[in-house]
């Protein structure tokens, strides 16, 4: 059987076909300079094609095979890696030369013969926590790579303490205890209302698990925390069983079910959570959350329905009033969907959001980015989340923007002391460069882009880990 991708309504001829391969590039060609204060590395998820998916496969595409990227720097220089996960999923394909899964989390779908195997594609996120690297994918528990080589060593399930069959891939990191927040949703298997909230120490040991019933089958894509309290939105994107034995992806949106977000204390029991309740929002990630006295705020992007333009928001949760509403207030019109912030600041009182969006006074090359329309992203931005002040940094016409992830300087403390970096979509090379810009001076423009010799397709998520905390390099090149 072929390999054939070409008339699939999800690869266009262009930027977004499947790539394919693994690659290494040492000493990167960069164009300005890095700065010598950034040490550590990027690592940024994508969702690739071994096989061809069956056609009425979301068009978004997050039922591709998990590729992680790294780019290391030190010394002002950067070392490109990429790999493949190699989930039990992608080598039973390898071994059969042929697609055996079916549509985006529907098992219906799925060639008999994988029934047994774990399904996650291992393509959404990575988060570096109590000494391995996670790659995560919201229906299966994480598998782990070695955070320099990017070897595959496995799934886990700490110890068989992760009692929930899913792990979502959006955890918290708590700056202040070092603990992670982590969950899984559909906990006790597919369409089950079961939410599992796990409290996982420093160390990477589970200490706490809270097990709760979800108000109804929505997504819970990602999650906030505040110093007290685990944030839990429901949001009005639902499933049933009829329309997996359809045969269609897991996911449809109805907006005329409202948004519910649980507000659980972080030293409570299921008992104690609270569901507030609010109309139907678009959203998938939430930028932050913090305790306010007897209040809680969180930013957020959204929109009303499902094609309106995003916003950043925040919600407000009042603990005394015994209205079960949040309150809603909208701080930029500015569109953007993945707000990232210093992650130092998760949790507690800050100021900054960083954000690719589209500022349409410029321009962007729509026509050779297909299927991007609006995603089409043209500027870097920093969001004061305080006062509404944006400020933003334009990228060449010919790139688009991926999600932006904040990058602290070396032994900075302040919150938005570093850069901002994004993968951008170079439509005039059909390569990928990942942009650089001084996250306190992002006005002045890119100072330095790294310069693949390849294209990476459209990422999912994207993080930073300094190489204090990450293990010594053995570097294999040298
Ligand atoms: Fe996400």
């Amino acid at each position: 059987m072929s390999v054939d991708f070409r008339g699939h309504p999800m690869f266009p001829p262009g930027f977004n076909s499947p790539t394919r391969f693994e690659a290494d590039v040492y000493d990167c060609e960069v164009w300005g300079e890095i700065p010598k204060d950034i040490e550590g590395t990027f690592y940024r998820m994508q969702c690739d094609f071994e096989y061809r998916p069956p056609e009425n496969e979301w068009r978004t595409g997050f039922n591709g095979d998990g590729h992680i990227s790294r780019f290391r720097f030190a010394n002002g220089s950067v070392d490109y890696k990429g790999r493949y996960v190699k989930t039990d999923r992608l080598m039973a394909e390898r071994k059969a030369r042929r697609r055996l899964y079916g549509v985006y989390r529907n098992r219906f779908t799925d060639d008999p013969s994988v029934a047994h195997l774990n399904r996650s594609a291992a393509n959404t996120h990575t988060y570096w926590h109590g000494g391995k690297l996670f790659v995560l994918k919201e229906d299966a528990l994480p598998w782990t790579v070695d955070p320099h080589t990017l070897e595959t060593l496995g799934a886990w399930d700490f110890n068989g303490k992760y009692t929930a069959t899913s792990m979502s891939a959006h955890p918290k990191i708590d700056p202040v205890t070092g603990e992670m927040i982590a969950y899984g949703y559909q906990a006790k298997g597919d369409l089950t209302d079961d939410i599992a909230v796990y409290t996982i120490n420093p160390q990477g040991e589970i200490v706490k698990e809270v097990w709760l019933k979800s108000p109804y089958l929505g997504i819970i894509h990602d999650i906030a925390i505040t110093q007290k309290h685990i944030l839990i939105p429901v949001i009005a994107r639902t499933t049933s069983l009829e329309r997996l034995k359809r045969g269609e992806p897991m996911w449809e949106w109805n907006g005329s079910l409202p948004t519910m977000v649980g507000v659980l204390p972080r030293d409570g029991d299921a008992k104690d959570i609270r569901w507030y309740k609010g109309p139907a929002r678009n959203t998938l990630h939430f930028l932050n959350a913090t305790d306010r006295g007897s209040k809680i705020t969180m930013e957020l992007p959204t929109s009303d329905g499902e094609r309106d333009p995003s916003q950043i928001r925040r919600w407000t949760f009042d603990l005394k009033s015994k209205r079960d509403t949040f309150g809603e207030e909208v701080i930029s019109t500015t569109p953007g969907l993945l707000p990232r912030m210093d992650d130092r600041f998760l949790s507690l009182e800050y100021r900054y959001a960083f954000l690719s969006s589209r500022d349409p006074s410029r321009p962007a090359d729509t026509k050779r980015a297909p299927g991007m329309g609006p995603f089409t992203s043209n500027v870097l931005q920093r969001l004061d989340v305080r006062t509404g002040e944006l400020r933003q940094c334009f990228v060449e016409p010919v790139q688009s923007l991926q999600e932006t992830c904040f990058v602290p300087r070396k032994n900075a403390k302040d919150e938005g002391d570093g850069y901002v970096m994004a993968i951008a979509s170079n439509y005039e090379s059909m390569t990928s460069d990942l942009v650089i810009a001084d996250a306190k001076h992002i006005e002045e423009g890119v100072i330095a882009t790294v310069k693949l010799p390849f294209r990476l397709r459209s990422g999912t998520h994207t993080n930073w880990f300094p190489q204090s905390v990450l293990p010594p390099i053995k570097d294999e090149f040298v």
